[in-house]
């Protein structure tokens, strides 16, 4: 059976930031309310520019790059989203195209449990032999359905996306179990009930049928019960114990919800990612925004156990373990990139000028005896005067880019 291995990370977040000081002028709450009941304290939003294809392109990129991989090599793009582009086409078609990628393509929609059961999809493919490289996203611009006059809803969402690669490999690293769960009983909890159900009239938009509604008691009690019971059992479907994950990532809808479900798992905190103060809930995109977060921060290192687990809309919930390890590339970052490329050419042949510098040198030192040592030390530090202030310039230039 082939492994599916997350070997390249992304994400993508607008620039705009909304504070709750900023949200405090536009309804009836306070920096204090939200913190103390949310965790929240500023959160991301689209610009005009922006929409849930724009920011998969860039989060994709991004996880391209990492992998070594041109948008050629995928054999398919899963896009997890509750807030695509248009109802028609499919975003993940928008998203295939402005890659450049010839690849089938899909949206799939399981509310903020999305991205996890992307991921699963993904690994169905994989581990049947049927796909090598497939790529999973999570994103949203669902600051576009959040009623602005809802203090109980507007507080809490954001945007962005995140994305991976994941890779056909032999050894048992990557994902190695999941879960999936749905309970249509409970869509009521949380809605946007404008759909081919009913016709878009102005009326419809009026009354705001385009907008979340949310009964969010309701969805609190469902979130405590349910990540924690998911969490075990994909767990325990991977022939582990609580004790063997070093890092589980929730979704990140609100901090007390992660705070009883890791006591519910009786992990410690430091064991679970949290970055809901920075970017609230963005739905699909909250956990895959949280692993490459976690990536950045060095909290996923070779042979970790991670345990993704998410809820949401539907309703619905999933939990995955993956196995962490990534192949050694030397230079990380692929030729995909021109800035890597640059890099990796300018460090050829600076190491190229040295060594031929040296080889002269040496030749002129066997004739030249004491004369030519110094013509050794001479022409390796003229090639190095020359080569270097470039390599320095483009090494820069690479960390800068390989940090955005
Ligand atoms: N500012 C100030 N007061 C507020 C605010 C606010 N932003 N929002 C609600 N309140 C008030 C309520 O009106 C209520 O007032 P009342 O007692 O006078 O009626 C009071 O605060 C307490 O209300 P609760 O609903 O009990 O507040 P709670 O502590 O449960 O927090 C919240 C509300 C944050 C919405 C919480 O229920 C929650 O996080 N639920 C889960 C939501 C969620 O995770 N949704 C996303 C699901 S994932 C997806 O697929 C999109």
């Amino acid at each position: 059976m082939k492994y599916g291995r997350i070997v390249g990370w992304g994400k993508s977040v607008p620039s705009q930031v909304l504070t709750n000081f900023d949200l405090a002028q536009r309804v009836d709450t306070s920096d204090e309310w939200i913190v103390a009941r949310t965790g929240i304290r500023r959160r991301h939003i689209a610009a005009e520019s922006d929409t849930t294809a724009t920011m998969s392109v860039a989060a994709s990129r991004a996880a391209l790059a990492q992998a070594g991989l041109v948008p050629q090599d995928l054999d398919l793009i899963i896009l997890a989203t509750t807030s695509p582009d248009m109802l028609l086409p499919p975003a993940s078609s928008l998203v295939q195209d402005m890659l450049g990628a010839r690849c089938g393509a899909f949206q799939l929609q399981a509310g903020c449990t999305g991205f996890v059961y992307g991921l699963a999809a993904a690994q169905g493919f994989i581990s049947t032999g049927l796909h090598r490289n497939v790529l999973v996203i999570g994103a949203e611009t669902i600051s576009r359905n959040v009623d602005w006059n809802d203090r109980e809803t507007c507080v809490l969402f954001g945007d962005g996306a995140g994305a991976v690669v994941v890779q056909a490999c032999d050894e048992p690293t990557g994902v190695l179990s999941f879960v999936l769960g749905s309970d249509g009983s409970g869509a009521q909890h949380l809605h946007i009930t404008l759909g081919a159900r009913e016709t878009m009239t102005p009326e419809a938009i009026v009354r705001g049928d385009h907008l979340i509604r949310m009964n969010g008691r309701e969805v609190f009690k469902f979130a405590t019960r349910v990540m924690g019971q998911v969490a075990t059992e994909a767990i325990t479907q991977a022939g582990m114990s609580l004790s063997d994950i070093d890092l589980l990532i929730p979704h990140q809808a609100n901090l007390r919800i992660i705070e009883l479900a890791a006591r519910h798992l009786d992990m410690p905190m430091d064991k679970v990612f949290v970055n809901i103060q920075e970017y609230g809930n963005t739905s699909a995109a909250s956990i895959p925004i949280a692993l490459v977060e976690a990536i950045e921060e060095g909290r996923c290192q070779d042979g970790h156990n991670l345990c993704l687990v998410g809820f949401g809309a539907g309703l619905t919930w999933a939990a995955a373990v993956v196995r962490w390890g990534v192949t050694d590339r030397p230079f990380a970052m692929s030729w995909f990139t021109p800035i890597a490329k640059a890099r990796a050419q300018a460090e050829v042949t600076l190491r190229t000028a040295q060594t031929m510098a040296s080889m002269r040198a040496l030749t002129a030192q066997h004739a030249f005896k004491k004369r030519a040592g110094k013509a050794v030390e001479a022409a390796k530090s003229a090639a190095s005067t020359a080569l270097l202030p470039l390599y320095t310039r483009v090494d820069r230039r690479y960390t800068r880019d390989k940090r955005k």
